[in-house]
This record gives structure tokens, C-alpha cells and sequence, in this order.
């Protein structure tokens, strides 16, 4: 057998690649392969190099009967698993045989996988819970309050909201599907961002009123046009803003501070709140689907805990930043950095 070869071959394939002879022995490893196992592992028994059962099971199998398989194989790195599925193939030549074990990095697979299956949970989730109460209210409606105007009445209020809500989860699920197919696709329009965050303004007014917010402006003359969507940029605003009004009513003030840029590329805009708060262990997660501090509370208030995460793709879009700090008693800043072109 040409070692060299061979050597070239295995080395030629971005592919972690163990080969493992008749005798048990490794007898050859690609770089990508000496980089997982940590050291070049040679010359040494493979139960000892590869340790773990299922693919130990696997190799045997195809030794011993020269039929192929693929097994799991976790390797617990500093930071995270990497996980591989791992090809097994008899191989045989004149000279020599054993097998070919063939490492595919299948973290990131499995990872959206999970995400996907938690984003399924979740919207069924959030749509059963209306829609249970709905088809009580209407069995209800049937039934024992027939003829009771004012029970009807009642139900048939909740009712709707019952129904704005599932409607606002799915429009809402639409715009994160449409931003998320756009991210890669950087808008180019020159938008002042200050009008869209007057008009933002303008339209929570009426809200802010009713909560007994008031909701102020600072920094509106620095009028920056920044490559955007006007559109979206108009929801990240609402949404930030929405979420001051709502979860910082107690503070009574809400401020939209715009910055001059500190770093010349960026705009900088601030949604500063004096409300509760935020615990520090849940800032690193706001931005997930989904996810609320208090869902009963935010459910109360006819949230559907993808505001934030709909926030965060259209930034992204913009290859801004969102930066969230809090202080639990006190309020919170949710920050937009922009760059300015
Ligand atoms: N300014 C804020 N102060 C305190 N908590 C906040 C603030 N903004 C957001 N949060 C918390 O972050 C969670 C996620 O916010 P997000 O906007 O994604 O969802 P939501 O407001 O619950 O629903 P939606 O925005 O869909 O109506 C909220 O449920 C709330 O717990
Ligand atoms: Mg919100």
C-alpha cells in the first residue's frame, strides 16, 4: 500500500477521517481527525482513542462482519458540545483492511431541529390557550347565558379579545417569517430615522395617555438618513416603545434619546423606561421567541412575546445592534445602534 497516498487522500477531505485496521489499530488519521481526537492517536487501539460505546459497537460490527453503520459521537468542548454522526465503512484492499470512520458535524442540524420543534410547541401553545377559551365561551353562549344580556355581553367582549390576540400572534408570526427571509438582504433606501421615530411616537401617544405615560423626544434634530426599511424600522420603535409604555408604566416617564453617533459610523437610539425592570438573568434571553418574564402577565396584556424577537431580526437587518441593560427597580434602556451606512 502507497502510504503517502493514502495519507494525501485522507488529508485531502474536510472531513475528521479514522482509519482502523484488521488488528484493531489505528493505522491512519486525516489533520481534521487529529484535531478532534486532540492527539494523533496512531498506532493505538481505537476502543482506546474513540472511547464511546455506540460507535465502539459500530466499528466492531463492521470489522467483525464487514457490514457498515453510523453512530453518535459527542465531544464535550470547553464551551459546548460538538456533536458528529459518525459513517462507518468496511474497506478492504490487497494488503490490508478495516474500516473507514467518517465524522460529520451534525451540531448545528440538531440544534435547529430542537428550535424547530420548540417554535412548534410554543405557537401551538400560545393559539390552544385561546382557542379553549373561546370554544368555552361559546358553549357557554349556547347554554347558560342565552338569555342573560348581560353575561353575554361579558363573554362576548373577552371573546374578542380572545380573538385579536390569536390574530396579533399571527401577524406577528408573519412579520418575523418575512424579516427572517430578508436578513441577508441589506435595505438601502436612505430613510431619516428621526421621522420614523416621531411618527412611532405619534402613534403610541393615545396609548401612553391611557397608561399615564408621558412620552418624550430628545435629540430629534439630529436628522441622520441611514440606509433602512422605513418599515421596519417603524416596528422596531413601536415595539421597543410599546414595551416601555407597558412594562414601565409605573415610572411615568418614557424617553426616545437620539445620540449623536459616539463611534462616527453609528446612530444611537435609546428607550429609556423608569419602570420595574428587568433581573439581570433574563436579559441575555428577552430577544428568544416566545419568551416573557412574567407570561401570564404579558399574556394579560394581549402580548405575544415576539416583539423583541422581531426587533431583533430587523437590526440584524440593518447589521445594527440591539443592547438591552436594566436595573431591577429602576427601569430599562433598550438601545438600537445603527451604522450609518
Ligand atoms: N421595558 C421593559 N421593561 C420590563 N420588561 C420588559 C420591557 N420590555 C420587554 N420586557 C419583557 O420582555 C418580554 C418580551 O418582550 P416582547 O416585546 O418580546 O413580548 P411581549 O411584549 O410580551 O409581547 P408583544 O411584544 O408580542 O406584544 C416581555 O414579556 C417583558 O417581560
Ligand atoms: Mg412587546
Amino acid at each position: 500500500m502507497d502510504w503517502h497516498f493514502l495519507d494525501d487522500i485522507l488529508g485531502g477531505v474536510n472531513l475528521p477521517l479514522v482509519m482502523i485496521g484488521a488488528d484493531e489499530l489505528i493505522f491512519a488519521a486525516n489533520p481534521a481527525a487529529k484535531a478532534i481526537l486532540e492527539t494523533s492517536q496512531i498506532g493505538r487501539h481505537h476502543a482506546i482513542a474513540l472511547r464511546q460505546p455506540a460507535l465502539l459497537a459500530a466499528i466492531e460490527v463492521a470489522l467483525r462482519d464487514r457490514v457498515a453503520g453510523q453512530a453518535r459521537y459527542v465531544i464535550h468542548g470547553p464551551s459546548h458540545e460538538v456533536a458528529y454522526l459518525v459513517t462507518v465503512t468496511p474497506v478492504s484492499g490487497t494488503d490490508k483492511s478495516g474500516v473507514l470512520c467518517a465524522f460529520q458535524d451534525t451540531t448545528e442540524q440538531e440544534l435547529i431541529g430542537q428550535l424547530r420543534r420548540d417554535f412548534v410547541a410554543n405557537v401551538s401553545h400560545e393559539l390552544r390557550t385561546p382557542l379553549t377559551a373561546l370554544a368555552g365561551f361559546i358553549e357557554t353562549l349556547k347554554e347558560a347565558a342565552r338569555d342573560d344580556p348581560a353575561a353575554r355581553d361579558r363573554f362576548l367582549t373577552i371573546m374578542q379579545r380572545e380573538t385579536g390576540r390569536m390574530s396579533r400572534l399571527v401577524q406577528d408570526l408573519l412579520s418575523l417569517s418575512k424579516v427572517e427571509a430578508e436578513e441577508r438582504r441589506r435595505p438601502t433606501t436612505a430613510v431619516n430615522v428621526v421621522a420614523v421615530i416621531q411618527s412611532a411616537v405619534a402613534a403610541l401617544h393615545p396609548v401612553a395617555d391611557a397608561a399615564g405615560v408621558v412620552l418624550e423626544i430628545y435629540g430629534a434634530d439630529i436628522a441622520q438618513p441611514v440606509p433602512a426599511d422605513a418599515d421596519q424600522l417603524l416596528q422596531v420603535f413601536q415595539n421597543l416603545i410599546e414595551n416601555a409604555i407597558k412594562y414601565g408604566a409605573s415610572g411615568k416617564l418614557v424617553r426616545v434619546d437620539i445620540h449623536p453617533p459616539s463611534n462616527e459610523m453609528l446612530l444611537q437610539i435609546d428607550v429609556v423606561d423608569h419602570g420595574e425592570g428587568i433581573e439581570e438573568q433574563h436579559l441575555q434571553r428577552l430577544t428568544e421567541r416566545f419568551y416573557r418574564v412574567d407570561t401570564h402577565r404579558s399574556r394579560e396584556k394581549g402580548g405575544t412575546g415576539l416583539g423583541l424577537a422581531i426587533v431583533k431580526h430587523i437590526v440584524n437587518r440593518h447589521r445594527g445592534h440591539l443592547t438591552i441593560s436594566s436595573e431591577l427597580g429602576k427601569g430599562s434602556c433598550f438601545t438600537v445602534l445603527l451604522p450609518r451606512n
